[in-house]
């Protein structure tokens, strides 16, 4: 199949149907403004991203909750009174064509150290279970928020070590109550999370998670417990699982995509759909993906997301149309706050 045509071809999952299978992964642009809001910047971004043939966004990691701010340029959505900038994101997502967009949602636990405005400071070992009952409320109370701002759906961020993804990880989780010990009870928080969800939200709402496919060294016992827990958000009716990793976000450009091995073995053991994240630079590296393997004959995942190949050009599906790759360097110069006081204001260095 020619690469135009895996990239254009529709998916439809549980609760949602995409027209394509690229999807601009989630990627915050550090600009909000002190007290949340969203950057007219960032607006604007996202009418950029409306004609970049993407078949789904993934909005910038949103804040559910004060506590959780994980930066200081970092937008919210923790009351109505975000309902405006959210809305201002769907109007321009949809301002070209009419592309699914879904509202990333987080918190930052331990990383709210220093970026919350000294409120207390969450982390799996020190939530009682009143405040393990707000984190979860907060999800529900900021999904509820996209779903009336028009966002198509949610994605739970529950990889790179915010809150989520630290309850899952062993190395950071230490509890002996329900929500530590075992895989399943290290994802109870989120399990909690998206059940909630569904209650305020209605069981048709789509809910997407980004999880880590490994933790610091690969382990194989990190890998089974992960298969668990995909297998039961199949059976909870979760949409898809964007899998990404420990090393997230790497310098340099990539040989090959950085969890080709790891999505390929982890697509053999569940049928909840995933998403393949990071290092995705070339036609070749989606067909990797969306390609079906000959040996199980299906895909390793249903769909490929990427976040710096946007950055450095909106239009990138269209150079990967014509066997071009993307032109992101793997310089990493997006990361941190950006200067909205330049102009014109640029997130990439190397845009095009
Ligand atoms: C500037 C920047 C901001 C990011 N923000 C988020 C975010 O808000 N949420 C998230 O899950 N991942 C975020 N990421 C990670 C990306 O979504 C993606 O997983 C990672 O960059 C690997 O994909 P890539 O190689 O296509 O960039 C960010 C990455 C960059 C470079």
């Amino acid at each position: 199949m020619k690469i135009s045509e895996l990239i254009n071809s529709p998916l439809t999952l549980r609760n949602i149907t995409l027209p394509g299978r690229i999807a601009r992964s989630a990627t915050e642009l550090f600009c909000s403004f002190p007290d949340g809001h969203v950057h007219p910047y960032e607006v604007e971004t996202y009418r950029e991203l409306s004609s970049s043939g993407a078949g789904l966004l993934i909005s910038a990691h949103t804040c559910v909750s004060p506590e959780g701010r994980s930066n200081k340029w970092q937008n919210a959505a923790w009351s109505d009174e975000f309902l405006g900038d959210c809305r201002d994101i769907v109007k321009a997502a949809k301002s070209d064509k009419n592309v699914p967009i879904v509202l990333q949602l987080g918190h930052g636990g331990m990383k709210g150290e220093g970026n919350n405005g000294g409120l207390p400071v969450l982390t799996p070992d020190n939530m009682t279970h009143e405040q393990i009952r707000g984190v979860v409320r907060a999800f529900g109370a900021a999904a509820y928020l996209a779903k009336r701002a028009g966002f198509d759906g949610v994605e739970l961020h529950g990889a790179h070590m915010y809150l989520l993804s630290q309850c899952f990880y062993a190395e950071y989780n230490h509890r002996t109550d329900g929500y530590g010990g075992s895989p399943l009870n290290r994802f109870r928080i989120t399990r909690e999370v998206f059940e909630e969800i569904k209650l305020r939200c209605g069981k048709d709402f789509p809910v997407l998670m980004k999880i880590n496919g490994d933790d610091r060294e690969n382990t194989a016992e990190y890998h089974r417990g992960l298969v668990e827990v995909l297998n039961l958000c199949f059976e909870l009716g979760m949409d898809a699982a964007e899998i990404s990793g420990w090393s997230s976000a790497r310098r340099g450009v990539p040989e090959k995509p950085y969890f080709l091995d790891n999505i390929g073995a982890l697509s053999r053991e569940t049928s909840l759909p995933l998403i393949a994240v990071g290092g995705v630079r070339r036609g070749e590296d989606i067909a990797a993906y969306l390609a079906p393997a000959e040996d199980v004959g299906k895909p390793a995942a249903c769909a490929v997301s990427m976040a710096r190949p946007f950055l450095q050009n909106p239009h990138v599906i269209k150079d990967l149309e014509k066997g071009m790759p993307s032109g992101c360097t793997g310089c990493c110069a997006c990361f941190g706050p950006l200067d909205v006081k330049a102009q014109p204001i640029v997130r990439c260095a190397h845009r095009k």
